[in-house]
């Protein structure tokens, strides 16, 4: 077996906020104990609700940011800062609007040259151009569309401009995040069949990040599932899909609305407001919202146990 692409342990970001005249400086936990790898050619999918980290996952995955603890390895690389150019063509990232990703004032061909300009200054101006013309091809844009800029095309088709840009360095991991969230629902198939065909012809290891489990259990091989900056439910997509055991996978499931109607499956509704991420619970940081926590969940955090298909609770569904 091949190494995987990326192997994160324990990967944590923490930021420190306030600490000016009017407030105290306290601590943002945005991501915590973030433990997974990637193979050549498989997607983790990355779900949970606005603010439980994952776009900081994001960063720290693609090099923006360093992690304040924990370690990450890209391609058997340690990715220490003295790595980080080694290692600035093995991770590209997808953002979720490519409008505020492209530069808008450059045409497609330049837009998608320039990663080369910069990092492989070996390439002849022709040889840039040809990379640039099949890179096009290969993401279903036309040959005329070099020339234009990226106001004269629609949504899904900026978007594709953007996967091409991310994949002009031959890249072994791309981080997704949110790819198909702004667009269509029409055209959202389009792009991720796009993106399930790259990622096979180029043997591409993804991180897909995704609040829409629709989407996800469209493209994921595994699922992690996040919850206040921490993993709470770690599994293959069939077995998070089907028997997830986590009560927050549960409660996230049944929101999801299905294609076959199921007259068992009841909606679940969560109590209380999501905590902010200064103020995360004692115990199980989901307890306050869970309707089987009892006195232990308020009083210890459970870890992440039982894998291949783990979760953090004390009372996990199915056992
Ligand atoms: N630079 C920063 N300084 C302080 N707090 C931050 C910083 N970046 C992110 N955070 C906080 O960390 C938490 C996680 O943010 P993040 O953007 O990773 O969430 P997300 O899961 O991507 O959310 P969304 O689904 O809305 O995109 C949030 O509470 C956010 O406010
Ligand atoms: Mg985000």
């Amino acid at each position: 077996m091949t190494a995987p692409v990326v192997v994160a342990d324990h990967l944590a970001r923490h930021y420190e906020v306030g600490g000016g005249l009017f407030s105290k400086p306290a601590t943002v936990k945005a991501l915590s104990e973030a433990t997974f790898s990637i193979a050549a050619g498989k997607t983790l999918a990355v779900v949970g609700e606005s603010g439980c980290g994952k776009s900081t996952l994001a960063r720290l995955v693609t090099l923006i940011e360093e992690p304040t603890g924990g370690a990450l390895t890209l391609d058997g690389l340690a990715a220490t800062p003295d790595n980080w150019r080694r290692l600035r063509s093995t991770v590209q990232i997808v953002f979720q609007d490519p409008y505020g990703s492209l530069n808008l004032r450059h045409r497609i061909g330049t837009i998608l040259e320039e990663p080369l300009k910069i990092n492989r200054p070996e390439m002849s101006a022709q040889e840039r151009s040809d990379k640039a013309r099949e890179m096009m091809r290969l993401v279903g844009l036309r040959p005329e569309h070099y020339d234009r800029f990226p106001h004269m095309f629609s949504g899904g088709q900026r978007q594709r401009i953007a996967v091409a840009r991310a994949l002009m360095l031959e890249p072994k991991l791309l981080v997704l995040d949110e790819p198909v969230s702004a667009l269509d629902l029409s055209i959202q198939s389009q792009v991720l069949n796009l993106l399930l065909d790259l990622q096979e012809r180029m043997d591409l290891a993804y991180l897909f990040i995704s609040h829409d489990l629709s989407v996800v259990r469209h493209v994921a091989d595994e699922v992690m599932v996040m919850y206040l900056g921490r993993p709470v439910e770690f599994g293959t997509k069939e077995d998070v899909f089907a028997a997830p055991r986590h009560p927050y996978t549960k409660a996230l499931l049944s929101a999801t609305p299905s294609t076959e109607p199921d007259p068992a499956r009841q909606r679940i509704k969560l109590q209380g407001e999501l905590p902010s991420p200064l103020a995360i619970p004692a115990g199980c940081p989901f307890a306050p919202r869970c309707w089987k926590a009892q006195d232990r969940c308020r009083e210890a955090r459970p870890e992440l146990t039982g894998a291949p298909h783990a979760a953090a609770c004390f009372f996990p569904e199915g056992l």
